[in-house]
């Protein structure tokens, strides 16, 4: 059986605690898109961690950890991850990096300042852009160039032409390298090195034998470069059409798409929320919820959940369960809203519009709910939840045709009800 992980909002939706929980049960997990851009908090044995790049597989001795080539890798933070993993687990986590996965160089990250596209966009400053663009311009760095010094210096030596031809007056671009990148990226990867290899036969067979293999998405649909809110958006295919071109599998047979979505919504980085609350009701979000950035610290934008922009990554994603994530963090509201469409020009509409300038001018329609006050963190059985979130929950699963599988009601990974279907 197997089952991929979808955002369904703007990230940070709690996949890594859900797919931490369910690679347990999971022969390979394979993360399919993006880079250490990506946070992923994941309880093991009571030790709190923020994952970027390493699928959650590698916390379970038996569990192949397979990094797709649809993501960017920076292979100072993988190393770092795998180190400290190692020393957690006690043992040394398997990986298979995909040949075709592209490298992030220090030099991505620096164009990303350079640029100023960072700050315009408030991205994570890790150099995801400008690594998915040398890769479709086919300037960019693979994993399996690393097994073959001359290629990789190749490979470095037409980029770094190009960037110094590009900023002839700037010192950090004109003091880049060839071999220094390439031997500090030797450096960074060498115990991986032999993990580098063909990943697309491995995921294949796995499918094809009926193995438990757990797809583990990164960031959220909202956030797809094609199908998301362009130009606040990241840059890889971040819904289950992505997950197939990534692995190299044309139409791969997986059983469940389990779309995650927190209770509310959030969104880190620049670009239109049509349901944000500003005000203090935002700030107690925030604080309930602890959100900030698992990845740069910064405070996340909060807000009612929004069923347009749900709806939309519903279709997109074909989502056959839910997870509704952070349920606890709603307690103690009178009153709950949810988005249930879009003013646009005086007209009302239930389609999420992909032009970040069009989304900027609707504002939400909003449906009330009752509250509830109790605390609910401590609740395991889905028959010991108050009415009124039963009420929340089903009129969601009504609106979207989808049934919820997973609530989950705190990070600990006890804190989750399984809803029988
Ligand atoms: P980039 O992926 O660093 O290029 O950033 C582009 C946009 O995506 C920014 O608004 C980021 O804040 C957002 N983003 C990227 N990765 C994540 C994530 O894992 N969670 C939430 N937002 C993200």
């Amino acid at each position: 059986m197997s089952t991929a992980i979808l955002g369904l909002q703007w990230g940070d939706e709690g996949k890594g605690k859900l797919t931490h929980l369910l690679a347990k049960d999971a022969e390979f997990v394979v993360r399919f898109n993006g880079g250490p851009n990506a946070g992923h908090t994941v309880i093991d044995r009571g030790v709190k961690f923020g994952t970027h790049l390493i699928p959650a597989g590698a916390f379970y001795r038996d569990t192949v950890s397979i990094l797709a080539s649809g993501m960017v890798i920076d292979m100072e933070v993988l190393r770092q991850e795998w180190e400290m993993l190692s020393e957690h687990l006690g043992w040394r986590p398997t990986l298979r990096i995909a040949e075709n996965a592209h490298l992030i160089f220090p030099y991505h990250r620096m164009l990303e300042e350079i640029e100023g596209t960072g700050k315009h966009f408030g991205t994570t400053r890790r150099g995801i852009a400008p690594t998915y663009r040398d890769k479709a311009a086919k300037v960019g760095v693979r994993a399996g160039d690393l097994l073959h010094q001359d290629i990789l210096e190749r490979r470095l030596n037409l980029r770094i032409e190009q960037l110094k031809r590009a900023w002839p007056e700037h010192e950090k671009v004109q003091s880049l390298r060839v071999q220094d990148l390439a031997a500090q990226q030797l450096a960074w990867a060498q115990p991986l090195l032999g993990m580098i290899g063909d990943a697309t036969s491995l995921v294949a067979q796995a499918l094809q034998d009926r193995r438990r293999v757990l797809f583990e998405g990164a960031q959220g649909t909202l956030l797809d470069v094609d199908h998301g809110n362009y130009p606040y958006v990241t840059s890889s295919s971040t819904t289950f059409a992505g997950l197939g071109n990534s692995i190299g599998i044309a139409n791969p047979s997986v059983d469940v798409r389990l779309g995650v979505f927190k209770a509310y919504m959030t969104r880190v980085g620049a670009g239109p929320f049509p349901a944000e609350l500003t005000g203090e009701m935002g700030d107690q979000m925030r604080q309930m919820g602890g959100e900030f950035g698992v990845t740069t610290g910064r405070p996340r934008r909060c807000g009612w959940l929004d069923l347009v922009a749900l709806r939309h990554a519903v279709r997109v994603n074909e989502v056959s369960e839910f997870a509704i994530t952070k349920l606890d963090v709603l307690s103690g509201f009178n009153e709950l809203r949810v988005c249930r469409a879009y003013r646009l020009d005086g007209k009302e509409i239930d389609r999420f519009p992909l032009s970040s300038e069009i989304l900027e001018r609707c504002e939400p329609v909003y449906e009330s709910f009752p509250g509830w006050e109790e605390a609910i963190d401590q609740v395991r059985d889905v028959h010991d939840l108050p009415t009124a979130v039963h009420g929340y929950i089903q009129s969601i699963e009504a609106a979207m045709g989808v049934p919820v599988r997973w609530i989950s009601v705190g990070p600990e990974p006890e804190a989750t009800i399984e809803v029988e279907l």
